[in-house]
């Protein structure tokens, strides 16, 4: 069976207590579980843009919705607490179903690209509606991206430190898009490599670790994920225990990814969204999943079982309240108006 939308006021029931990812916001009280209907929704255009191409305009922008967020109380769905301990509270064993054994767990399996790409949707919602902009989107982090030039798109992107204009070597401590937290090797222009979960191992030679991480490109999204499941992760039904296999970018690049950013937030499940670089991550993990579709050999679209399609997860939200939303309303990116920004995908004609 499908997984139904988890009740978030049940958030760590098993224990009988109030964990740390487990925020009940005061709002939700005696409140149903709303619910996304696409086909009656009207949405607004996102335009993702690749972060690393950015304005002062618009990461200032970022800011401000990120600086309104942060100042929301913690009984408040949208604030930046309930978001990102509402990720935690979906992969630290914190979601029990009434009648059911096994916490759900939204790594490890096919529901890791869907569960993130709902996430952002939804957090998305928020800070649109905070700076009171109806088509404010998520930039991504094209770190796929091996282009040699600067601004390096696979470095992490400067607007998650400051301004652009702002000097490089001036850290702006007050952006509210900075986490203190960060790896001090994740900073630009040093570049992001995809290879182990040790981080700020010495790496000499730059070009060499661009090579390297168009390799891995190529070996996780063409070869290692040749089908759907194998891209998407494995079969996980509502009873089943979690963690039934990563799909083959879950696995690498996007998991030592983490790990090199940030080892003490980004590295561990329970406080990962707690930097807002993960926002970028998996933004364009959510494009390069769409990418995906198009790429050389056998059948790439959706995976088609029903167990997958018809899972519901529960997120907050514009108004910080309970909704849950179905896979399959989300799988056409088209559908839920959101695009990304045309950026080069080198490595797929190059193989490098
Ligand atoms: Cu919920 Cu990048 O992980």
């Amino acid at each position: 069976a499908p997984f139904p939308p988890p009740d978030l006021t049940k958030c760590g029931m098993a224990y009988n207590s109030t964990e740390i990812c487990c925020i009940l916001p005061t709002s939700l009280s005696g409140k149903p579980i709303k619910k996304f209907e696409i086909q009656h929704a009207h949405l607004p255009l996102r335009f993702r843009r690749a972060a690393h191409l950015l304005d002062d305009a618009f990461i200032e922008k970022y800011q401000k919705a990120m600086e309104l967020m942060r100042a929301l109380p913690d009984n408040d769905g949208r604030s930046w607490n309930a978001q990102w301990r509402l990720h935690c509270a979906y992969c630290n064993n914190h979601l029990y179903y009434p009648d059911h054994e096994f916490p759900l767990e939204i790594h490890q399996s096919w529901l890791f690209l869907p569960w993130h790409r709902l996430f952002l949707f939804f957090h998305e919602r928020i800070l649109a509606k905070l700076i009171g902009d109806d088509n404010f989107a998520l930039p991504f982090w094209n770190w796929d991206n091996q282009n040699n030039t600067e601004p390096f798109p696979n470095a992490l992107p400067w607007a998650y430190y400051n301004n652009v204009s702002l000097s490089p070597t001036a850290l702006n401590k007050t952006s509210s898009l900075w986490d203190p937290d960060r790896n001090p090797c994740s900073k630009p222009p040093r570049l992001v490599e995809f290879q182990t979960f040790i981080p700020c191992l010495p790496r000499p030679f730059p070009d060499l670790t661009r090579i390297q991480n168009a390799h891995m490109m190529w070996t996780q999204m063409v070869s290692a994920g040749a089908t759907p499941l194998l891209m998407a992760g494995g079969e996980y039904r509502f009873g089943d225990f979690g963690g039934r296999g990563m799909g083959a970018v879950e696995g690498r690049p996007h998991s030592p990814m983490h790990a090199w950013t940030n080892v003490r937030d980004m590295g561990t499940f329970r406080a990962a969204a707690s930097d807002p670089a993960f926002y970028g991550l998996h933004g364009n993990l959510d494009r390069l999943w769409e990418l995906w579709k198009t790429l050389p050999g056998k059948y790439r679209g959706e995976v088609a079982d029903p167990d997958y399609q018809n899972s519901e997860f529960t997120y907050y939200d514009e108004d910080g309240e309970q909704i849950s939303a179905t896979i399959k309303d989300f799988l056409d990116l088209k559908k839920i108006r959101v695009q990304y920004e045309e950026v080069s995908n080198a490595w797929v004609d190059k193989g490098t």
